[in-house]
Formats: C-alpha cells, structure tokens, sequence
C-alpha cells in the first residue's frame, strides 16, 4: 500500500493570555510566560521547541494589558545597537534566529474565557490547516528534532491524518491537575499511539479514566475549530479544550501517544523554580556558585 501524506503542519497557536494568578502579583502586567528561565523567558523556550519541528507560522495568542510578548519580538534599536557595539551581539541571536526563521503573529484574546476559548481565537488565521497547540507556559528541552515532542506530534499527524496528542503517565493525586484521557484499559505504553475514547477535565482521583495526562503539546486538525464554536463553558466557568476534545475524540479521531522529553511545568510556582535550577546548572557560568549556594541548604 502506498503511504499517505497528510498536509504538513506549518503553523503553531501558542496560547498566552490565562490571568496567571498562580503568579500574581508578579503576572498583574506581564504574561507569567514572559516570567525569565534563566535569562530566557519561557515562552522563548516554546518557540524554540515550535521552530525546530518546522513551524514556519507562531500565532500567539496575548491577554489584556499584556503587550510584553508582541513587544519581545520588535527591534530595539537603541538597545541592540548598543550591544553590538558594546562586543555583546551573542545575546541577541536567539531572538534575530526568530525573527529571520518564522513569522510571528499576534492576536488578542479579549477576555480570558478559557483555553478552548483561547485556541478558538486563532480560527481565522489558521483557517482549514492542520496546527499545533503549544502551552505557553509549559517547556521541553530538546536538542535535536528527534528529542522534540511537537516534531514527534507533527509526524505522527503527517502519517495518520489524525490529531495527535502528547500524553504523561501521573500519579493517581496529580489527576485533578490535567485534562486525563480515557483509553479504555489502562495502558502501559503509548509510543505507538492509541485511540481516545473520551477526555475528561481534571477529574479526582476516584473519578479519573486513567492516569494519562495532557501536558499541553497537541497537533489539530481543523475540524476542532466546529467542535471549539460549540463548546460551553465547563470547569470553572471557563470554555475548556479538554470538553471539545472529549467530542473530537467521540465524533471524529483522537490519538494519543507517550514521548520521553525533558519537561518543566513552569506555570506552576515549585516547577518554575525547578526549572530554573536544573537549567541555570547546565549553565557553565553560574554552575559552580550555584551548586556551593543549594550544598549550604541542604
Ligand atoms: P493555565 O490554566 O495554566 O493558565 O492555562 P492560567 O489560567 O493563566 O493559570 P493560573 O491558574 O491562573 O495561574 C494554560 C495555558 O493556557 C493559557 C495560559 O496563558 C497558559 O499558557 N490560557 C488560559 C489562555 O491563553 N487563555 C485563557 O483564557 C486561559
């Protein structure tokens, strides 16, 4: 049988507009994903993970009063003319690498409604594309393509025609956390993909279907978008991707499949501190002092 290829998947919504009131005060005028990992902030990471699996389109998705993240992206004059001159040019690359490799475009999500909501937002610039959905607030460290788990997403959408998502094995207390899938029996190993049966929105422990968990990489076909212009408001008032998913699944096609990577929930207080840590020891200049700092704590 010949082997079909979908539509490759070029453009990626980054939703960025939650409250972040995790973070408050911090997040009252910056989006928690301009909060810094290091020196980076953690949305730069997302976009990393977004071009090296051949995203050409970054649709980000930015909240009331939060202009922080289109501003990021401008050229600074002033500032990188001074670098430049000042023999400091290396800070800037990460940034001119995203400027010269995709395109970045920014829409307004009037009111933070919900992620469902949020994605919905992007319809018509995604239009009848395939896209991907990255968490703004969620990181993966890869290396190369093949560590990268929306590259791994974007190829397993290009085979199936499916929308595909990355799903956590979690402890059974860490359920009412994340959107968990049904997969019918619990399963051991997803590598290979399997069928959704049903999503549920951070179900209790006694209620959950399994201990699958949705960290927030997920590829879409555009058929969400119909399931999104339907959905109500669910858990906490608020208009829920998991709830259109659940129909998507039921209706149409869901694919889940398991993925090792290096992953930081840095929306969450413990795990942004986590992940500054870990990265800032990879850090040849701030290893050393670092690991002298946590050896006095513990
Ligand atoms: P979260 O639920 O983690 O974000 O949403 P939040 O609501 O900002 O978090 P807390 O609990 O108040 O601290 C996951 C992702 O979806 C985005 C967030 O910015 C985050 O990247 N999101 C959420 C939106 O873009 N819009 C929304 O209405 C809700």
């Amino acid at each position: 049988m010949n082997k079909v290829n979908f539509t490759k998947v070029k453009k990626a919504v980054i939703p960025a507009a939650g409250l972040g009131t995790r973070f408050f005060p911090a997040t009252k005028t910056i989006p928690k994903e301009m909060l810094p990992i290091v020196d980076k902030p953690t949305i730069l990471y997302v976009i990393e993970e977004a071009m090296q699996a051949g995203i050409e389109d970054i649709i980000l998705i930015q909240g009331r009063g939060k202009n922080a993240i289109e501003d990021f992206f401008d050229v600074s004059y002033e500032l990188e003319d001074k670098l430049l001159k000042e023999g400091k040019g290396h800070v800037l690359e990460s940034i001119q690498k995203i400027r010269s490799s995709v395109n970045i475009i920014s829409l307004r999500q009037k009111a933070a409604l919900g992620l469902g909501h949020a994605v919905r937002c992007a319809k018509p610039v995604v239009g009848k594309d395939p896209f991907c959905v990255l968490l703004g607030d969620e990181i993966t460290i890869t290396n190369q393509r093949s560590e990268n788990v929306t590259g791994f997403l974007c190829d397993q959408y290009e085979k199936t025609g499916a929308s595909s998502v990355w799903v956590l094995p979690v402890d059974v207390k860490e359920t009412h956390k994340y959107g968990i899938v049904d997969l019918g029996v619990q399963q051991s190993d997803l590598s290979s993909g399997k069928k959704v049966l049903s999503v549920v929105e951070k179900p209790s422990s006694d209620t959950a279907p399994s201990t699958w968990a949705l960290p927030g990489r997920y590829v879409f076909n555009a058929e969400i978008f119909n399931f999104l212009d339907q959905t109500k408001p669910g858990k906490n008032g608020e208009i829920q991707l998991s709830d259109a998913m659940n129909d998507l699944a039921k209706k149409i096609d869901l694919n889940a499949y398991s993925f090792k990577a290096r992953r930081y929930d840095a929306g969450d207080k413990l795990g942004f501190l986590i992940a500054n840590i870990d990265l800032a020891l990879e850090r040849e200049d701030l290893k050393a002092d670092l690991l002298s700092f946590l050896r006095t704590k513990v």
